[in-house]
């Protein structure tokens, strides 16, 4: 009897566990867009607010008729991934499988595995040298890295109860009320999404990761999705958490997760 109990308990676990499904959840997270952007196409998401707003669309797309700032920044990740070995990293060595295999969940030391942590992990074997997570080199190779999977679509997977109950802390996070403005993430980028604040119309996070690293016109460079991070825990008057710790990283592993099946794309402008 006290096996029985034990064994239905530990299913119960695994159930409860289970529950994590990400199919499910990004079905609740297209339909609430469907229903406040009625006219947005799925795939037009990856292109952030300027899938909401035909005046910056406008300017955008100026811009990617022209030279893209960050283009010089992007060939330079390419030769850098080159003179740092990179490509000796089983991790890099396929560029656009790269892309797409990250974020994933590594069950070896159950963590959340980013592309900038393989980048910097990779970096760190090959030189010897150490490499920041937000800006400059890690960028630019990140930046390369993505273009060479351009047009392969986000497929972020959580299978194991590991990798669901990170995806759920992620999830917590993204829908949690912090700082001094007691703001979630949620607040300004689900249920705003598409309003003004100030100067700035609100981008939804559909498709949020499908165009990182962004360059910015506000930072005049290339920045990743964590320094990005950093930036809005700002805006939300809340400390911001390291680049890459671990809250950050399964932020990261929903945040992707919600944007499966939209194309990975080089068009990295935003303002
Ligand atoms: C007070 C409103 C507000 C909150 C809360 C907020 N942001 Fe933002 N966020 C902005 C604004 C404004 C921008 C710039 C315009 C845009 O793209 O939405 C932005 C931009 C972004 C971008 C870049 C979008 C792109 O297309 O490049 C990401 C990613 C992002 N936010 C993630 C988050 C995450 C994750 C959180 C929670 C930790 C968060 N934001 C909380 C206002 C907010």
């Amino acid at each position: 009897m006290k096996k029985l109990i034990t064994t239905v308990a530990s299913l119960g676990l695994l159930v409860g566990v289970a529950s994590a499904d990400v199919a499910s959840d990004q079905k609740d997270f297209i339909n609430h867009y469907k229903s406040i952007l009625p006219n947005v196409e799925f795939a037009d998401y990856t292109n952030g607010v300027y899938a909401v707003d035909q005046g910056s669309r406008d300017q955008f797309e100026e811009i990617l008729d022209g030279i893209p700032p960050y283009e010089g920044a992007v060939e330079k990740g390419a030769k850098e991934y080159l003179k740092f070995g990179l490509n000796k990293c089983t991790s890099l060595k396929d560029p656009a499988e790269a892309r797409v295999k990250h974020p994933y969940f590594d069950e070896a030391t159950q963590q959340v595995v980013t592309l900038e942590s393989a980048i910097k992990k990779c970096y760190q074997q090959q030189t010897g040298k150490k490499l920041g997570y937000k800006k400059g080199r890690i960028a630019r190779i990140s930046a390369w890295i993505s273009d060479q999977a351009a047009g392969q679509k986000i497929n972020v997977k959580v299978e194991s109860a590991g990798a669901k109950a990170a995806y759920e802390k992620g999830k917590t996070f993204f829908y949690a009320k912090r700082g001094q403005l007691n703001m979630s993430c949620a607040d300004c980028h689900v249920y705003n999404a598409g309003k003004k604040v100030r100067a700035d119309i609100l981008s939804p996070a559909l498709g949020h990761t499908t165009h990182v690293p962004m360059y910015r016109a506000k930072w005049a460079s290339i920045g990743t999705l964590h320094r990005r991070y950093g930036g809005c825990m700002k805006n939300m008057r809340s400390k911001p958490l390291k680049a890459q710790t671990e809250a950050l990283r399964n932020l990261e592993f929903f945040h992707q997760a919600m944007s499966n099946g939209l194309e990975i794309t080089a068009d990295r402008y935003r303002k």
